[in-house]
């Protein structure tokens, strides 16, 4: 497997709180790789480290096997790096459609078109549907707004979105965790067909069976320090809680 990025002992300091000490982490292209541990444990920090959000005050990240600094959130995104943070940022008032292309909106009639702001509904409508198609996400109305939509649809369409401009890896921080049942089996499936497509996948999740039912690596945190890498069948649950506490 192609290792897509690699972060080598990360620390991270906020005042006297050590958040991260010494953190070694990778996610390769077209695996899955849940990153877990209990509230506090660094989980959150590490993410925004590797997508350009937070600096860190010591290690190295290496992307496509090469050295690199991400000053800020937009060079992550260029450089193929896709995160959907828990509150989404969905535009509710938008269209499926407008939100797939939120910042990134397609215009007609050339420069002119672009200068007086003329949309071009049509060709992001059909991109934007093929894609969530594409992924079984369901949307009965193209031009509703996103806030009609339920929660796992709405859900699908912020992974949807990530999914088609990320070109080497994603990062969904609980992803499920407002969802039912039905809703939830929904996203595992979508998470699958990402990965099935060959981008590398950083799941943040509280779900346990969910974590041991999709992820490939279990990368465990506990305060601040890797606590266990599982590989997929080297633990359950409680053997997840044991890393998890301290307990083992
Ligand atoms: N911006 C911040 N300022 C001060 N402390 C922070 C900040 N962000 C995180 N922390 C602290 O760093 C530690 C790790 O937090 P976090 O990465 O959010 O954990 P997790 O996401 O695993 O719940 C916690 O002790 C938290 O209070
Ligand atoms: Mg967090």
């Amino acid at each position: 497997m192609t290792v897509a990025l690699r972060a080598r002992g990360i620390v991270k300091r906020f005042g006297a709180i050590e958040a991260l000490r010494n953190v070694d982490f990778e996610v390769s292209l077209g695996e899955v790789v849940a990153l877990v541990g209990d509230n506090g444990a660094g989980k959150s920090t590490l993410t925004k480290i590797l997508v350009g959000a937070n600096k860190p005050d010591a290690g190295t990240i290496e992307f496509g096997g090469r050295e690199v600094t991400f000053h800020n959130p937009s060079e992550a995104r260029d450089a193929g790096l896709e995160i959907v943070y828990q509150d989404l940022a969905l535009a509710p008032h938008l269209e499926p459609a407008e939100n797939f292309f939120l910042g990134r909106e397609l215009y007609r009639g050339g420069r002119w078109g672009k200068a007086i702001g003329l949309l071009d509904r049509a060709t992001m409508r059909k991109i934007a549907m093929e894609a969530f198609q594409a992924l079984n996400v369901n949307l009965k109305a193209q031009t509703c707004r996103v806030s009609d939509l339920s929660g796992g649809q709405q859900q699908g369409v912020a992974v949807a979105r990530a999914a088609h401009w990320a070109s080497q890896v994603l990062f969904l921080d609980e992803p499920t965790a407002a969802l039912g049942v039905r809703q939830k089996a929904g996203v595992v499936d979508l998470i699958r067909r990402v990965r099935d497509r060959g981008l590398g996948i950083v799941l943040i999740s509280h779900d346990l069976p969910e974590v041991i039912e999709i992820a490939d690596r279990i990368h465990v945190l506990r305060h601040g320090e890797t606590a266990r890498v599982f590989n997929r069948g080297d633990t359950d649950t409680m053997g997840l809680v044991a890393a998890i506490t301290g307990a083992s």
